[in-house]
Order: C-alpha cells, then structure tokens, then sequence
C-alpha cells in the first residue's frame, strides 16, 4: 500500500479495519500533520479565533470525538483558563490526548464514550457555553447526527456556540471535477496529496468512503438540520468538501 493510500486510510478505513481504537493507527493518526488536508490548519484557526470570542476563563468546552488531543493543544495555548471535556470511543486515542495535554493538568478531562449515544455519558456539567466537533461527526450514520445535533441544541446554554469543522458529502460528478481542481491547486501550493487520496473519479471517491464507512452529510443537510432545531447557521469557512460551521444558539429561547 502506498504511503497516499496510507494517509487516506488513517481518516477512516484504517479505523475500519483496525478501529480506532487500535494503538498503531491512533499514533498515526496523530502523526500526521496536514498532508492529506491542508484546509485543517486554516480551519482550526478560525475556530479557535471565534471560540476565543465567545467563551471565557473557567468554561468547560465539550470536544465530541477529541482524539489524540490536537485541537485541545491548540485551544489551551490560544484561549487562557478554558477547560475541556474530550469524548472518544477511542481509548488508544484517549491515552494520547492524556499525554499529550498533561501540561494542562485538570484542564482536559477525558470521557470514554459513544458521541452517538450521549445522553448515556456521565459528563461533568450538563449545559455548554461551546460544543465542538473536529473531523469525527462524519463517522456516524445521518440519523445518529442528526440526533447529536439536537442533543447538543437542548445542552447548549442560551446564547452558546456549536463549532462543527468536517469532511462534506461531495454530491454529484459534476461537483467532484470541480473540486478535485481545487485539491490539486491545494496540493500545488503546499505540496500535499490530497487530491489523490479523495480518489482519481467520482466512483473512487464513493467506493472509498463506502469502504471506510465514513458518511459525510452535505452542506445543504447540515444547514437544514441545524436551522430546524433552532440554531442560526453561518458557514465560517468552506473549501471544497472541508468545512466549518457555526451554529449559535439564541440567548432568547
Ligand atoms: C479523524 S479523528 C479526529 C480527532 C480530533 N477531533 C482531531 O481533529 O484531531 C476522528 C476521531 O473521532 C472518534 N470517533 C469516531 N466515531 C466516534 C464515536 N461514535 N464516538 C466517539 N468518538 C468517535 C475517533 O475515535 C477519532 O478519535
């Protein structure tokens, strides 16, 4: 298998295969920078740029599908005082953010669980000033999303925050063409592979998320879902089929 071929599995058919939960594929996951999505750097920095605006010292932040602890890294460092709740069914991937983010102390507290299944997690507050989800919601069939999406409506505080940054469904051949010229415009300017690890046609592309099991929604359907449960929706960044999306929940409801 090639070291491309590689990288892509590491977003979900090694997970498959392995899961997850697998210690090799964690640490691999974790060792990898931006090869395969050079939009994630970007994206991360807006989210963290807006969370900075909205939550303050002392707030407990929820992180559905935390991982080995990246995004926490980049969170502690940018926003002073923020705690965070990590959830993952990962527990290989959990020891790494634990390592990872012991310099932070009680700062980071690591959950064990089923995002999918979250009114059974033991957390411990039960409203949110700010929920994120980075890279990991696309794990999960349409309707387990669809129902997080409204757990976290009904746990968001008036006037709190869902940040989701995720894969997209590309939805057509006609699209897929149009974006693969845009990932190969990405790869040529930060010497990256993700044109090819998103599949050569619009039939690659489908048969390998089929085969890693990753399900990506559509803009249109993360909008709808989000705006039907309330939520007022902006797309704060949209590159091809990576995106970051805000949704906020009124103070008034
Ligand atoms: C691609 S990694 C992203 C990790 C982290 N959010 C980041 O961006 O660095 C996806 C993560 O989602 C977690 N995950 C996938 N499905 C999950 C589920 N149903 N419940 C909890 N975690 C899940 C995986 O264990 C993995 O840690």
């Amino acid at each position: 298998m090639g070291l491309v071929r590689r990288w892509f599995r590491t977003e979900g058919v090694m997970a498959l295969e392995r899961g997850w939960d697998d210690p090799t594929a964690a640490r691999e996951w974790d060792a990898q920078g931006d090869e395969i999505n050079p939009t994630r750097a970007e994206q991360l920095d807006i989210l963290a740029s807006v969370l900075a605006g909205r939550v303050r010292a002392g707030d407990w932040i929820l992180d559905l599908g935390a991982g080995s602890g990246k995004v926490e890294s980049l969170l502690f460092e940018r926003i002073p005082g923020i705690r965070v709740v990590g959830v993952d069914n990962s527990s290989a991937m959990l020891d790494l953010a634990r390592a990872r983010l012991q310099p932070y102390g009680d700062r980071f507290l690591a959950v064990p669980g089923d995002v999918a299944c979250l009114s059974r997690i033991a957390l411990p507050t039960p409203n949110w000033r700010a929920v994120i989800a980075v890279q990991s919601l696309h794990h999960l069939a349409a309707d387990e999303m669809r129902s997080v999406y409204g757990w976290v409506y009904a746990h968001l505080q008036p006037g709190g925050l869902f940040l989701l940054l995720d894969r997209l469904q590309v939805v057509s051949e006609a699209t897929f063409w149009l974006m693969r010229s845009a990932w190969l415009r990405l790869d040529h300017l930060h010497g990256t592979a993700g044109a090819s690890t998103e599949g050569a046609t619009f039939a690659e592309h489908r048969a390998a998320l089929a085969e890693e099991g990753d399900q990506p929604q559509s803009l249109e359907t993360h909008l709808e879902w989000l705006k039907s449960l309330g939520f007022e929706v902006v797309v704060l960044h949209l590159h091809g089929n990576r995106g970051l999306l805000a949704a906020a929940k009124q103070l008034f409801v």
